[in-house]
């Protein structure tokens, strides 16, 4: 508890952040208790993220301010307050939103008091809000990525209103601490180290909707990550969109490796991840840091994109074919047991056969433990939506499935490397398949099931990795 019941309402809003939006939560909190009074229970809200894990790490802040003020989850979208953080990386992420919303128009027409609520990266462009206010009139409130520290105030604005609330930044040099946040499981966090992007690789639409690159003050990092630990969270994942240009842009730099020296120190915690390393930007003194480190896992995320050095000039990757293959080399030969993961994108505006070969190549020569494979998907605004050469639907589909096989066929082997080994494993879930038994990862990221009970979840065991099925272990407790 922040100590709503403290916050006077008869004065102003103060001007300064957080304590505006505290007492925006504060007059969120009556809101909450005339509803109360008047319907017999407390509201129920719904979030559903889309995107990435920094989407899930803000929905995680916004369930955080709506349990604070009083409101209790729900189970499903018929909910009192219904909101989706929305990501737009790719046209089916959009396409998705825009389905699920008529879905929510249904519930409404049942419960005229609902509010619904969108937020995130899509909401940054302006074609979809004008579509929203056009076609879409039943959304109660649109807010964007730069002004997400502002729900309490944006949610208490909606609740006193009928029209359509739209409030939308451009971009923010802001980064406001100590809101509330939930987290989804008790022993593992996202912790947001840096926020937006400068790197306008030509096909992405990221640094449009996210903004400039800004690092947090590492001492608020520090002392988030230590609140997390003494709390019982036993793992973090450092989050950015590239990590490893980290604190360029502070007062006092620090580089990324620094950083992750410190988190080491802390103590309750043993684990440490962190998403997404750009090949560009990574350094040795990364590399070092990790082989030397006990709770760094031994898993590296490294998007590839494209194989072919004419495609990732094209794409503005900076860095060519044999720059990449040498890195992941050279990480190998530092952490032989490390877990190499990738995206890759085919289709991409250009893109021939050879250049296409060129990624096989690369799968084939650096062996992922996994890939995540994506289809080009042209994004208005980007530099690659107005270049010549956009590939014919088929043609991508075809590469699309032999690049799946590959990835896939390569996965399966480099799993087998494990089988027979002891492993340290985080338990994090009852299995909902196999009665009996948990689900749980390794450090590189690779998931085992093994038998046991709740009472293992949030812990780290020993495991026997007795049989490997593809893309997943059997194991035992040894
Ligand atoms: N910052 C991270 C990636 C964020 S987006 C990085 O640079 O690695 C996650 C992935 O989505 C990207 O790695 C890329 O493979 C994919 N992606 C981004 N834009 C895309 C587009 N227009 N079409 C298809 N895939 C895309
Ligand atoms: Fe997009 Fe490139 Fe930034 Fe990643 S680094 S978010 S792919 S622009
Ligand atoms: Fe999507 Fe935004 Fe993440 S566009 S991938 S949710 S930064």
């Amino acid at each position: 508890m922040h100590g709503l019941e403290k916050i006077s309402l008869e004065m102003e809003p103060p001007a300064e952040e957080p304590a505006r939006q505290y007492y925006f939560m504060a007059k969120c909190r009556e809101w909450v208790r005339r509803f109360e009074k008047k319907n017999g229970r407390r509201p129920c809200f719904f979030t559903q993220t889309f995107g990435c894990q920094m989407n899930a790490r803000d929905s995680e802040k916004l369930s955080g301010i709506l349990r604070e003020i009083g409101y209790e989850e729900s189970p499903g979208e018929e909910a009192d307050f219904v909101i989706y953080n929305t990501c737009t990386v790719r046209e089916n992420a959009n396409l998705k939103v825009y389905g699920r919303l008529g879905v929510l128009h249904g519930y409404k027409k049942k419960n005229p008091d609902m509010k619904i609520a969108l937020c995130g990266c899509m909401m940054q462009e302006p074609s979809v809000v004008e579509k929203l206010q056009k076609s879409y009139r039943f959304v109660d409130l649109i807010f964007g990525t730069h002004n997400l520290f502002r729900f309490a105030e944006l949610l208490y604005t909606a609740l006193e209103s009928d029209r359509m609330i739209i409030d939308i930044w451009k971009d923010t040099d802001q980064i406001v601490e100590d809101l509330p946040v939930e987290r989804k499981y008790p022993f593992k966090s996202g912790v947001n180290i840096m926020f937006g992007c400068n790197n306008f690789c030509s096909y992405c639409i990221v640094p449009y909707v996210r903004g400039r690159e800004r690092s947090r003050e590492a001492k608020d990092i520090l002392r988030e990550i230590e609140h997390l630990a003494a709390d019982g969270v036993v793992e973090v994942m450092l989050l950015g969109q590239n990590v490893n240009s980290y604190g360029k842009n502070l007062a006092e730099p620090m580089t990324f490796a620094e950083l992750l020296r410190e988190v080491e120190k802390i103590e309750g915690l043993e684990r440490i991840r962190f998403m997404t390393s750009h090949p560009k930007d990574l350094s040795d003194e990364l590399i070092q840091v990790m082989a030397e480190s006990r709770k760094i896992c031994r898993h590296l995320h490294l998007p590839l994109q494209s194989g072919s050095t004419t495609i990732l000039k094209a794409m503005n990757r900076r860095y060519t074919k044999e720059q990449y293959v040498n890195l992941a080399e050279k990480i190998r030969r530092a952490m032989p047991d490390i877990a190499l993961t990738t995206d890759l994108i085919v289709g991409f505006p250009g893109e021939t056969e050879e250049d296409f070969q060129e990624t096989l190549d690369v799968v084939r020569r650096v062996r992922y433990d996994s890939a995540f494979t994506f289809i080009y998907s042209k994004r208005t605004g980007t530099p690659a939506a107005s270049m010549e050469c956009q590939i014919p639907e088929d043609v991508v589909k075809d590469r699309f499935d032999r690049l799946l096989k590959e990835v896939q066929d390569i996965s399966k082997e480099m799993a087998e490397r494990f089988a027979g080994t002891e492993q340290l494993v985080l338990a994090e879930e009852p299995n909902r398949q196999m009665e009996g038994y948990v689900t749980g990862r390794m450090g590189n990221n690779h998931v085992v099931h093994f038998p046991g009970d709740s009472s293992l979840i949030g812990k780290i065991v020993k495991i026997r990795l007795e049989e490997c099925r593809g893309f997943y272990y059997m194991g035992c407790l040894v």
